[in-house]
Parts: C-alpha cells; structure tokens; sequence
C-alpha cells in the first residue's frame, strides 16, 4: 500500500486543498502522514481523522500564528529549519519502523521539502495549489521571459504580454510578486527555488489543483514539465476553520433562491477602511440580502463602519463561515471574491457566478481566467487611487445578478462549469483516473528498496536526526 507523507505551509489557503488531496488518496486505497504546524493543527478540524490519515505536527516558532508584524523572513527560516528536520526524522524513523514512505507530497512556499526528499532517495511530487496558468507564467519569469513580463508595468499598465501558449495578458493578470510594485521580497526567490527543485528531478511531474477541461492549453504550454490535474479539491468537511456560530445558515434558509451576495476575501486579505467603506456602500445600493465575512483585526478589534447599522438591517456581517456550505446554499446568487484558487474554484463547483476582487498574489491571474476564460464573473475596475469605489461594485454586482444578457451568459457558464467540475472529480472523471495513475505509478515503484538500502547505511554511519 502506497504511503505518502504530505506537507503544507500553515495558511487556510493551503491545508484545504491539501486535506482534500489527502482524502482522495485514501479513497484510492494509500495511506496518507500529514505534517502540519502546530499553529495549523490548531485551527483545524475537531473530529477525528478518517482511517487511513494521521497528522505529526512540528514547532515554527509561531505556534499562535504568524501575524504582520512578526519577521516574515525568520518566520520563513525557522518553518525551513525545524520543518526540515521533522521531515527527514519522520522518513528515516518510519523507514526503520518497516512504514516506510513511499512519496513525499509538498505544497508552495516550502521548496526544501524537495531537498530533504533527495537527499533520502525518496520521490517526491509538488502539489501546486494556484492555477496551472501561474504556474506557467512562473517557469516564463524565470526561464527567459522576465524582460518581456517585466515589460510592464507600471509604464504600460495596459500593454500586451505574449507568452507561449499562453492568452494575452496584461499586468494586471500577473502573480503580484513579478509586478514591479511587489513590496513581498520574500515571495520570488521561493518560488525560483520550487522551479530550482523541480529541475533537478528526471521528467518531473507536477500534481495541480486545477482540472483538464478547465486549463487544457495552459496544462500543456511547457513541454518539460508533466502537468497533471487532480482538482477540484474543495474541502469536504464544512466544520473546517474552526468553531462558529451557524446563525446565518438559519438567515440563508430564509432568503429567496439565488438572491444573497456572499463577500469574502479569504483568510489572508487585509482592506482598508476606505475600500470596506465603499463595499458597504456597494452593497447597500445594490439592495439585495448579503453575508459578508469580516475577520477580526489583528488586534482583535472588528472594524467599526460607518453604516453598521443600515448593513445590519439588510445583511449579516460573520467574522469567519464555512465558505463551502455557505456557497452550496440554493439561496447563493453571486459571490463578491478577492480570487483566492480555493475561492475561486469552490464557487466553479458550486456554479455561483463571481464578482472579482483580486488583492495580490496569484489573484489577478485568476480573476483573469473568471472573466475571460471561462466567463463566469466579471472583474471590477480600480480607480486612480486604486479603490474600487461603491458605484462600481454595485454595477458589476447588478451585471452579474440582473436581468441582463450578459448576466444571464454569465449564470449559465457557472452551471456549465458547475457540471464539469463535478464531472472532473468524480469517479471515472479525469482528474480521478490522473490521480488513480499517479498513486498506481507511485505506489508500485521501488522506493522502497531504495530507501532501505539507503537507510541502513546511515544507520551505520550513525546519522543521528
Ligand atoms: C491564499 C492566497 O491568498 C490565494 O491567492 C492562494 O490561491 C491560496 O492561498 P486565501 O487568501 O486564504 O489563500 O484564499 P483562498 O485560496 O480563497 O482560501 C481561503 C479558504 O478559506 C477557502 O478554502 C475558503 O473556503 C476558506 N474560508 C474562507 C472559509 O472557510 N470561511 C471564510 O469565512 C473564508
């Protein structure tokens, strides 16, 4: 039986999907280690683990989260350092316990987990969580097409950039971090080191959250590289994120079908007053029912708006939700969405079409592919003083609910996609059967001799971890 030891950085973002990959491997018959933060760990599910899954967590140093004015470059040398060390004692102790693993599955921001892997002679996969479309436009950054991406920017806001096998992009359809107005210096040489990692592997393979149907040129634009699609992967536990209150279900439940606007910007995203100002202002000209999750600062305190009240009488405002159940909800008809890959794609399984609100990272690509690709949202513009002001929201807001044809193109995509999302996933579906061949692949190959041979020799060297 194949055994995968998987690892994922510790932000929502990322241990729904990995959970979700986790859950589909077991249900093809592996066995799945996951190690995890204890920060993580903490703010995950409370129910047991199903057969089959089991979690070993390790120290980052930040073991009640990570916030703004913490270090980000320490955070990220200690999460490498002890997470480094929990991986290569976790294979060369299972190893020895006649468990051993057979693959190592990482996800982004922690390319080191490749290195620990070949170092003990383990296979491992890259489990890449953004759209295969990033992805590519990646691998062009750093393979030759920086001067072309960079050709930018904020010069040419609006000139074309033409990468193979790509569509035409703009700036603004760009991962944040290659923009020339990337404040986050920590983010770009990771990812130079994931694509350093992936070079150094004979035909590397790369598992993505994303499905055939849905990116089939962007899947194949880069010939070295075997891009394989295992997506959806939409959490399956709605108790996910913690403990909260279920009233606004109870509100839903009273909603007419299609009517609520769901606002959310993940769980990373941080507006400022005046944007959040002019959201309420959007909404409350728009006139229709919504749920708008507002995370609690990082202080703790919630942002005091300016219309609490009037918002209070035609909405509900949570600080957190189960995204999932709250997007399946039949009374769901648009969701107002900063981009987030796991955003975007639990609202495509759930056929709600998007209002595109991209904040940074790889978001804008995304908004790009809900816009012009698939055509299941429409994407707001920002003024001068990049705000989106609240008389844009309300119009992009109308466009997609309204009686309009374009908002009627617009529905009946999301349903469209809905389908074949669910068709991917399911069993028999593309992204099941390239999921069941890698596991197969996987799990007949000879690690685990390999491994063993190689264990037992630091096993007489000594090699203590
Ligand atoms: C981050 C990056 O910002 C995003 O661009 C990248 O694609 C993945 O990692 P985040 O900003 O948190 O993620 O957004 P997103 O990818 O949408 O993930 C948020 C997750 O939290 C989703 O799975 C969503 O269902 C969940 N969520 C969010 C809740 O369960 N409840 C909420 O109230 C808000």
């Amino acid at each position: 039986m194949a055994h995968f030891l998987l690892v994922t950085f510790p932000a929502q973002g990322h241990i729904n999907p990995s959970l979700q990959f986790a859950t589909r491997l077991i249900h093809l018959g592996a066995q799945v280690t996951f190690a995890i933060t204890i920060s993580a760990h903490r703010r995950m599910i409370k129910s047991p683990p199903p057969d089959g899954l089991s979690f070993v967590t390790f120290s980052d140093g930040y073991d009640d989260g990570f916030n703004s004015l913490d270090d980000v470059q320490n955070f990220f040398d200690q999460f490498k350092c002890n997470g480094s060390k929990t991986l290569t004692h976790l294979i060369v102790s299972s190893a020895n316990q006649g468990r051993p693993f057979t693959c190592l599955v990482y996800t982004l921001l922690l390319p080191w987990a490749a290195d620990v892997a070949r170092e003990l002679h383990l296979p491992s996969t890259l489990l890449w969580i953004q759209p295969a479309m990033v992805f590519d436009i990646y691998y062009y950054y750093f393979n030759g097409f920086a001067d072309v991406i960079r050709n930018d920017n904020n010069d040419h806001p609006s000139s074309s950039i033409k990468l193979p096998g790509l569509p035409l992009l703009t700036s603004r359809d760009l991962p944040s971090f290659l923009l020339a107005s990337n404040t986050h210096t920590f983010a770009l040489p990771i990812f130079q080191a994931h694509f350093e990692a992936l070079e150094k592997e004979n035909n590397p393979r790369v598992l993505v959250n994303t499905f055939d149907a849905l990116e089939p040129a962007a899947l194949k634009a880069i010939e070295k590289f075997n891009l394989v699609a295992v997506g959806p992967l939409p959490p399956s536990d709605k108790s996910l994120g913690g403990d909260v209150s279920k009233d606004y279900i109870e509100w839903l439940n009273s909603k007419p079908e299609s009517s609520v606007v769901y606002v959310s910007f993940g769980s990373l995203a941080v507006l400022t007053k005046q944007q959040m100002e002019e959201i309420a202002r959007g909404l409350l000209g728009c006139g229709r029912p919504f749920l708008w999750v507002i995370r609690a600062k990082e202080n703790g305190e919630e942002e005091k708006l300016s219309c609490r009240e009037e918002l209070e009488q035609m909405g509900m405002i949570v600080p957190w939700c189960s995204q999932v159940e709250v997007l399946s909800h039949p009374s769901l008809g648009c969701f107002l969405t900063h981009c987030g890959w796991n955003s975007t794609l639990e609202s495509l399984v759930s056929g709600v079409p998007m209002v595109a609100f991209p904040q940074w990272s790889d978001q804008g690509t995304n908004a790009k592919l809900i816009e012009d690709a698939w055509k299941t949202g429409v994407r707001m513009i920002v003024n001068k003083d990049a705000i989106v002001e609240g008389d844009e929201i309300k119009k992009c807001l109308e466009l997609v609910v309204g009686d309009g044809e374009r908002g009627e193109a617009i529905r009946r995509n999301a349903k469209k996609w809905k389908e074949l999302a669910m068709e991917a996933a399911n069993e028999g579906g593309s992204s099941y059967n390239n999921l069941k061949v890698f596991v197969d692949e996987i799990g007949g190959g000879s690690s685990y001799n390999n491994l063993k041979v190689f264990v037992d020799e630091i096993d007489e060297g000594n090699v203590v971890v």
